[in-house]
């Protein structure tokens, strides 16, 4: 399907989901993000750097053997990740590979082995730009974050809890990319502490006047944990209590 791409129409954009310390949402901000996309009609393709392929457990059943991890697709195949899956590293390479269907619309490239991004990222980029609307990277935390992915992408969102390191993490990464690029800076998993409402003003103040966003601040909630390990996403629940979480999301998703 993806040989021989000619073609004028490479509208797609890429959107990658960082942060500045590990455990703060991105891979549920990914989640989030690619299946509210899909909803709306949009064709949505994940990619991730993180080796544990967190992305596919949120969105899939997992049966956790002991030594084997087992996904079921959304088209109901068995997926088993290892290096002999043509994945992330696979498609750099050779410019095609493994789709896996998580939602309608919406697919994802596992990652099969350590993370190497390199210049083919933009060529598989450019090609994806072709089938795809939106191309969402989850990137994994790491001290080496990847400065070609920032490179290649339309659009930047930085996640962030609140937490001690905060601003820290936030000021690392406005340092490393082209802050043109930087959509939506998040708080995610947000708890009402004094530092995190310090912090929150802190960014506040300092984004004031730059067309960055800070919408409004994503809780932690037991009701995001609970759909998290049902691989549900927050569209598939009508719990009362994901309500707020929905429009911050969808008010979000409206300005990608
Ligand atoms: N708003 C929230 N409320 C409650 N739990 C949350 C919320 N957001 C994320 N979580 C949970 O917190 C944990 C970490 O989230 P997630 O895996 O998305 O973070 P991450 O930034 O991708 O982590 P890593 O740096 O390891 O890749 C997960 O178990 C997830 O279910
Ligand atoms: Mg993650």
């Amino acid at each position: 399907m993806m040989n021989n791409v000619d073609l004028s129409n490479h509208n797609g954009k890429v959107v990658t989901i960082t942060s500045g310390n590990g455990g703060v949402g991105k891979t549920f901000l990914t989640a989030s993000f690619a299946t509210g996309l899909a909803k709306l009609g949009k064709k949505v393709i994940i990619l991730t750097t993180d080796i544990n392929n967190h992305i596919l457990a949120m969105l899939l059943k997992v049966e956790w053997g002991e030594r084997l991890t087992v996904y079921t697709t959304y088209d109901n195949k068995k997926l088993i990740v290892n290096e002999k899956t043509q994945g992330l590293n696979y498609w750099l390479k050779n410019g095609k590979g493994l789709l896996v269907k998580v939602r309608e619309n919406l697919d994802c490239i596992p990652l099969e082995n350590f993370p190497n991004i390199n210049k083919t990222l933009e060529k598989l980029l450019y090609k994806l730009k072709y089938y795809y609307d939106y191309i969402i990277i989850d990137n994994s935390f790491d001290e080496k974050r990847s400065p070609v992915i920032f490179k290649y992408s339309e659009k930047i969102i930085i996640a962030s809890s609140g937490g001690v390191f905060c601003t820290k993490g936030i000021n690392r990464i406005l340092k490393e990319v082209d802050i043109s690029k930087i959509s939506n800076i998040i708080f995610n998993k947000y708890l009402d502490w004094k530092i995190s409402r310090e912090n929150y003003k802190k960014i506040t103040k300092m984004l004031k006047g730059t067309p960055i966003n800070l919408p409004d601040r994503i809780k932690e909630l037991s009701i995001i944990r609970i759909l998290v390990d049902d691989s549900k996403s927050i569209w598939e629940s009508n719990d009362q209590r994901i309500k707020e979480t929905q429009g911050i999301i969808m008010n979000i998703l409206k300005r990608l």
